[in-house]
């Protein structure tokens, strides 16, 4: 077990972006940038022992600072979506960026992701990042106390701890926001990997992806993974929501409580033999395809990134659930602390 820590790149303000590399008994490694927080890498072997990087993402930090792909990144202080911006705390409403169609507010706009976070070696095999968010930014209330930490042991969990606490009621929702490629982005799209969800249940939405406020059923809809299938096989199919999205861009309800660590999804990818299993205490977690990722960015190794490159499995609280209260709600008080795990595991 190792963790080390160089130098990246620098901010075009100057700031100093490092790398932290944390590698297990078995050669496996993760590598973090503190700009966003980011999942910049995850090497493991494919089933010829062949090391291969699955994170769809950038070897350059002006990608990283211009792309609109959020990949690897920590999304706050709102992961996903909010309808119009708009939410209230106790009797307070409140309106933050709209950042999307200059309507919705997504991904919390890009505070925590373009943040470079202050970063701290607590173990010989963890990182621990800190960001401090100041009252009224992106008009999200509270000074928000926010810890991430990433763990990679030695069973090839990447375990990913979120922790924030605000001086105000307040709004939280944190997520990572990484693609991931089990064959690496050179070998093509995902539709091949085989996909299980542990969901009986999806947030459906309307044109701008907030949900109806529906909890629908996926059986015998393209929604259903509760049975593994390819993530290919329906994502064509004549449904409505996924031509509104271009494909999976959809909260599934994960089965079981929320507040207690279980099984989201396994993923494997037959053709270079590797897996991935999450894990999670969270109500929600968004599938997304990749589908608006369209050739304009090139990725690591000179790769063009296309449709369908990468997917996300980004455990959350489900979109807009301040505007819904029938949803799991993430509505926590002055001093009141957000806690949160994720696991990545090879
Ligand atoms: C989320 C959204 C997608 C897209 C990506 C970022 O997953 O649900 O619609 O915006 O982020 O590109």
């Amino acid at each position: 077990m190792s963790v080390t820590k160089t130098h990246y790149a620098f901010m075009p303000d100057g700031t100093e972006v490092h790398l932290f590399t944390i590698t297990n008994n078995n050669e496996i490694s993760a590598g973090i940038i503190t700009k966003g927080a980011t999942l910049n890498s995850f090497t493991c072997p494919d089933k010829n022992g062949v090391m291969g990087d699955i994170i769809m993402g950038f070897d350059s930090i002006d990608n990283h600072i211009t792309s609109g792909t959020y990949t690897g990144q920590v999304i706050g202080q709102y992961a996903n979506r909010l309808c119009g911006g708009r939410f209230k705390v106790g009797d307070t409403e409140y309106q933050v960026t709209q950042n999307e169609k200059g309507k919705t507010c997504l991904h919390g706009g890009a505070e925590y992701s373009s943040a470079v976070w202050k970063a701290i070696i607590i173990d010989d095999n963890a990182v621990e990042l800190t960001y401090h968010s100041p009252d009224g930014k992106e008009g999200f209330p509270g000074n928000v106390d926010v810890t991430v930490v990433y763990r990679l042991t030695d069973r090839n969990e990447l375990e990913i701890n979120y922790k924030a606490v605000s001086d105000k009621d307040t709004i939280i929702n944190l997520t990572n926001h990484a693609y991931f490629n089990l064959g690496t982005p050179a070998a093509g799209d995902v539709l091949d990997h085989e996909l299980q969800l542990f969901c009986d249940y999806f947030t459906p939405t309307d044109a701008d992806s907030i949900p109806t406020g529906e909890i629908r059923s996926v059986k015998g809809t393209a929604f259903d993974f509760t049975e593994t299938k390819k993530i290919g096989r329906d994502i064509a199919a004549d449904d409505e929501q996924l031509i509104m999205c271009r494909g999976y861009d959809h909260n599934f309800c994960v089965n079981g409580e929320a507040g207690k660590l279980r099984l989201v999804a396994k993923v494997t990818d037959e053709k270079s033999g590797r897996k991935l299993e999450v894990m999670s205490d969270l109500p929600g977690v968004q599938l997304y395809t990749g589908n608006f990722i369209d050739g304009s960015e090139t990725g690591k190794d000179g790769v063009v990134l296309q449709q369908h490159y990468g997917f996300c499995l980004e455990t959350q609280y489900y979109p807009d659930t301040p505007n819904q209260p029938s949803f799991p709600q993430c509505t926590f008080k002055a001093g009141e602390v957000f806690k949160s795990t994720t696991i990545f595991k090879v």
